[in-house]
């Protein structure tokens, strides 16, 4: 990392695929090693708070979330100090920074070691599943990439990405951890980008996190010549099919989501049907990655 080389790493969301934030020309290996367009930035990994003090200003609001979520699977997108020394190409010309501190033991190790902060988006080529054990990555880059292993990611979704507008909290994100949890700690509503918001997170493209099967949402029986995703009660069916929780609990399905799918887009069938999930809780961010992945792709960016 310190001599401008790209590695993936696991974190407690998925694995991220990591550059040193302040190597321009690393920076740029990851956009390419993804094809990633450059007007999506990246989040930069910090092992603690005085490393991301130095990069962004906490307003009172951010330095509350901050005490309660991190470590862990929250990002906060805030205003980028002029000397940060941050690459441009990471925030695609941004004056905010999206920052995190991560949980996962291998992923602080390494940030440390390295000395530096590190830009990691999701490490799976752009578009495509996000990757929660190493084997994905290392499938999903053809074994171009190396990948420090860290086991199955805990959480399985990516961070909730957070942006704090004066006195409000906004979620620019769902991810693993759950609004409601956020609106629990503040005592405050927390609003969802998008809805009712001009403020948006560039990246969130409709197509995104694409099996190479279609994707049928809201199917309580599979169809002849589909997979099933199942949550929950399993149906009678002949074909191939995964359970995200059998007992339906969506922390467990969250872990698995990505994991099932990529299990079930191995198998080379058309379709994947896919249960309906309760909105509540993580299902909001399961919902989202799920409906990223039915919409119609753009071959520019899932190509
Ligand atoms: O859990 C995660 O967040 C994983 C692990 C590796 O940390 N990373 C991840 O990165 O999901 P990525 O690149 O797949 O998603 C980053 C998202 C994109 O939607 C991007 O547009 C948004 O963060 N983002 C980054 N900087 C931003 C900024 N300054 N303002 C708004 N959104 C930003
Ligand atoms: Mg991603």
């Amino acid at each position: 990392m310190r001599a401008g080389q790209i590695c993936a790493f696991p974190t407690e969301t998925v694995y991220g695929l990591g550059a040193d934030a302040t190597n321009a020309d690393a920076v740029l290996r990851v956009y390419e090693a993804k094809g990633r367009p450059r007007f999506n930035p990246l989040i930069v990994h910090c092992t603690d708070l005085a490393m991301a003090r130095k990069l962004v200003v906490f307003s009172p609001l951010a330095e509350k979330l901050a005490a309660e979520f991190w470590p862990g699977p929250m990002t906060l997108v805030l205003p980028l100090r002029a000397e940060s020394g941050i690459a441009d190409i990471v925030t695609a010309g941004l004056s905010t920074l999206a920052v995190r501190i991560p949980a996962h033991p291998m992923a602080r190790e390494l940030i440390a070691d390295a000395g530096t902060p590190l830009a990691a988006p999701s490490a799976n080529p752009s578009g495509r599943l996000s990757p929660t054990r190493a084997a994905e990555v290392i499938s999903g880059f053809e074994g171009k990439i190396p990948v420090l292993d860290g086991g199955p990611c805990h959480a399985g979704l990516e961070s909730t990405i957070l942006t704090v507008a004066e006195d409000k909290v906004v979620q620019l994100r769902a991810g693993a951890l759950a609004r409601e949890d956020v609106a629990a700690a503040l005592g405050t509503d927390v609003a969802m980008a998008g809805k009712g918001s001009v403020i948006a997170a560039p990246g969130m493209l409709l197509s995104h996190y694409a099996p190479k099967a279609g994707i049928r949402l809201n199917a309580e029986v599979p169809r002849a010549g589909e997979a099933y995703l199942a949550f929950g009660a399993t149906p009678e069916t002949d074909g191939p099919m995964r359970n995200l929780s059998p007992t339906g609990d969506l922390r467990e399905a969250a872990r698995n989501l990505f994991t099932c799918l990529h299990e079930l887009d191995a198998l080379g069938l058309k379709e994947i049907a896919v249960a309906p999930i309760p909105d509540q809780g993580l299902g909001e961010a399961i919902n989202d990655r799920l409906s990223r992945a039915a919409a119609p792709r753009d071959p520019e960016v899932v190509a």
